[in-house]
């Protein structure tokens, strides 16, 4: 058991990685707080960890909006009074939009989502880790974040910046035991979708560069590098921005 009695928060955790990340570290003993915009799917995978013997809560959060994240956070403290493991891995896509094309309603509900979340969340938890002595935070950027060509303007800009925020904590927590990385994923089988009606151009320029990508990914094989990063094995990991891709970036 990696995460044996570990209080983990996750975002996201309804569908796709998230989930994935919730079950493996319920598996490994944590206590997991689920969050989620959509209930539906959040209360399943509580059920599914309960029903294999595990720990876990549901709390419905918007992470774009703080009061839900701060609750988020303070239903960890006061269900299980602590808070050791934060994954910010709630996300959407941008349509593909290059930024010629991008209204303000995409590029501002993309930001608050993918990149304010993410903050809000940091904000809140790092202080409380470092009263602790320590915690670690996993951001899902994604291939996005390092690459100008795998997305839209806003995605992009998001992820990229998530990295910003990411190796910022690391650099500036560190010395507190506040390890804070970045998983860049590649192309993973999940329900996300493009965010609404794609841009073609863009998207048949995309299609040209994933069909360089050896494979697509099972959401499991993501929940494994966060398992890694959480884990005392990624003791001395922190402020990098891990690639899992299959080696797609190395083309
Ligand atoms: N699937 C991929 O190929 C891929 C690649 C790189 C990075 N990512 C990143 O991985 C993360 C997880 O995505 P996924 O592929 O599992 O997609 P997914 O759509 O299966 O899961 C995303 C989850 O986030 C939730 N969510 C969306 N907006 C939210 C909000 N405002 N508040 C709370 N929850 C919200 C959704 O309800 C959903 O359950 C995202 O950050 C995404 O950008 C995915």
């Amino acid at each position: 058991m990696k995460l044996q009695d570990k209080v983990a928060v996750i975002t996201g955790a309804g569908s796709g990685i998230g989930r994935a990340i919730a079950k493996l570290f319920a598996a490994e003993g944590a206590k997991v707080v689920a969050a989620d915009v959509v209930p539906a799917g959040l209360e399943q995978v509580v059920d599914e960890i309960k029903a294999a013997g595990g720990t876990a809560v549901s709390v419905v959060v918007d992470v774009s909006k703080v009061q839900d994240v701060e609750n988020m956070i303070d239903t960890a403290l006061g269900q299980f009074g602590r808070l050791d493991v934060l994954v910010n891995n709630a996300g959407i896509m941008d349509r593909v939009l290059p930024v010629g094309e991008c209204p303000d309603e995409v590029w501002n509900r993309v930001m608050a989502v993918n990149l304010n979340g993410p903050f809000y969340a940091c904000r809140k938890a790092v202080p409380i880790m470092v009263k602790q002595g320590g915690g670690v935070i996993i951001n899902t950027a994604s291939e996005a974040g390092l690459r100008g060509g795998v997305a839209g303007a806003a995605y992009t800009s998001s992820k990229h910046a998530v990295i910003g925020l990411t190796k910022n904590i690391a650099s500036y927590y560190g010395k507190d035991g506040v390890r804070c990385n970045a998983i860049c994923p590649g192309a993973v089988a999940t329900a996300i979708g493009l965010g609404g009606e794609p841009h073609l151009e863009a998207v048949s320029r995309l299609m040209k560069v994933t069909e360089l990508s050896p494979r697509t990914a099972q959401p499991e094989e993501i929940a494994k590098v966060a398992l890694f990063l959480a884990s005392d094995d990624a003791s001395f990991v922190n402020g990098v921005a891990l690639i899992a891709d299959g080696g797609w970036a190395a083309i």
